[in-house]
């Protein structure tokens, strides 16, 4: 029999799976012994009955692979509902031993009682909160306008802030609100990790990779039901990368498109300013061919991440081109990648442990273009190296 109001109602059919559904979900997660997973009736309202622990693992995999977290990250999750990411980060012994702290917020109040139940007993070092937002699919009693939420967070204190399947559930007035609030909380080097429905113009909003429709066309954004708004969002991405920019973030490229299209946003180049432990090159630029240069940084006894950041201009992809950037600290060789997009790059590598004695580390960087300029020709390509905070390089750069 289809329900279809009890079906996009997700509060109602909420109670129901409560009823029904958790109770033998109970029984077949006791027998398996995974009580530890949240009830059947919080999985499924975030969307994740089904996949929970594998979408965990992607996110916390992914986070380490793009470089965002390490010793001392500090992480605000938006909507973190009842812990999809969160139990996969908590129980981490990489993120136990780099002491990363975690704040979890949803305007949902029922998963919050959850994650704090149980998932800061695994890990002391992540905390949530509820904020009582209104939200008419997931929290239709909410009593405070997102679009005037203040998070309870200093500015500049977040290294990572982690959106998955939030924005896609945000109206434009809320999105705004939102970077706005994400621009202020960030680290000069912070990055927000983000989910969106994306689409180059609205009358493809509907376009397969989502598993949503998008009928209901409206200014810069287009949702799945007129009634309940917010079950489902789709924006065009020319407006999002308007908006962004407007709260004063950059997007970092390129970004990846899937079944939710994933952006990271960090602060533009101009406005971090050069801090304790980072070095920057940002005002040098150079002929852009061939380029090689050195960072010696004085090593800590820990493993860091080296982040180096750059942009490609159009002029320098031309004709297929790529750009291929490798580096090598000492005489371990790191992973080398092609570039063959223009924009922002973000350059992300694991720096292993020093050997034994060993007081500093020389990272050596290659930048190749098949490209020979004209003698005339004065394009440049500017480049900046970012370290993690804490990370003082002693006798800062020296380009060969
Ligand atoms: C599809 S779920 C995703 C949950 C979680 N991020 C995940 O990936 O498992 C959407 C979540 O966003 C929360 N949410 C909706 N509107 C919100 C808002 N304005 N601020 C914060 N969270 C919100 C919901 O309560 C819900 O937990």
């Amino acid at each position: 029999m289809k329900i279809p109001w009890l079906r996009h109602n997700f509060l109602a059919r909420r109670t129901l799976d409560r009823w029904f559904l958790d109770p033998p979900d109970a029984l077949i997660r006791r027998l398996k012994g995974r009580g530890d997973l949240p009830p059947y009736s919080l999985r499924s309202f975030v969307g994740g009955a089904e996949n929970f622990e594998e979408a965990g693992r992607f996110f916390l995999e992914d986070f380490l692979q793009q470089g965002l977290v390490s010793a001392g990250t500090t992480i605000l999750e938006i909507g973190c509902g009842c812990g999809r990411v969160a139990t996969s980060l908590a129980r981490d012994e990489r993120i136990k031993a780099w002491g990363v702290s975690y704040s979890g917020m949803d305007v949902d109040e029922a998963s919050i009682a959850w994650c704090a139940k149980h998932i800061t007993r695994w890990n002391p070092l992540f905390h949530f909160y509820h904020a009582n937002c209104y939200n008419p699919s997931y929290n239709p009693s909410g009593v405070v306008a997102v679009d005037s939420y203040r998070f309870p967070h200093a500015d500049e204190s977040l290294d990572l802030v982690v959106l998955t399947s939030v924005l896609t559930h945000v109206l434009p007035n809320e999105l705004i609100h939102y970077l706005g609030e994400m621009s202020r909380m960030l680290a000069p080097d912070g990055v927000v990790y983000a989910s969106f429905f994306l689409s180059p113009i609205l009358a493809e909003a509907d376009n397969g990779r989502h598993a949503f429709s998008f009928p209901v066309k409206r200014e810069n954004h287009a949702v799945n039901r007129e009634d309940f708004p917010t079950n489902a969002v789709a924006y065009e991405e020319r407006y999002v990368r308007r908006v962004v920019q407007e709260a004063g973030l950059q997007v970092l490229e390129p970004v990846r498109y899937g079944s939710q299209d994933i952006m990271l946003l960090t602060k533009p180049i101009a406005s971090i300013e050069l801090r304790e432990g980072w070095y920057e090159l940002e005002t040098n630029t150079w002929r852009w061919t061939t380029r090689s240069f050195g960072v010696k940084v004085k090593r800590r006894k820990d493993a860091f991440t080296l982040r180096f950041r750059f942009r490609i201009a159009e002029a320098l992809l031309e004709n297929d081109r790529t750009l291929r950037l490798s580096a090598a600290v000492g005489e371990s060789r790191l992973q080398a990648v092609n570039y063959s997009t223009v924009g922002e790059h973000l350059y992300v590598q694991k720096i292993p442990p020093p050997a034994l004695g060993e007081e500093w580390a020389l990272i050596h960087f290659q930048i190749e273009s098949a490209y020979e300029p004209a003698t005339e020709d004065r394009r440049e390509l500017g480049v900046q190296v970012i370290f993690r905070r804490g990370l003082r390089p002693l006798c800062p750069v020296s380009i060969t």
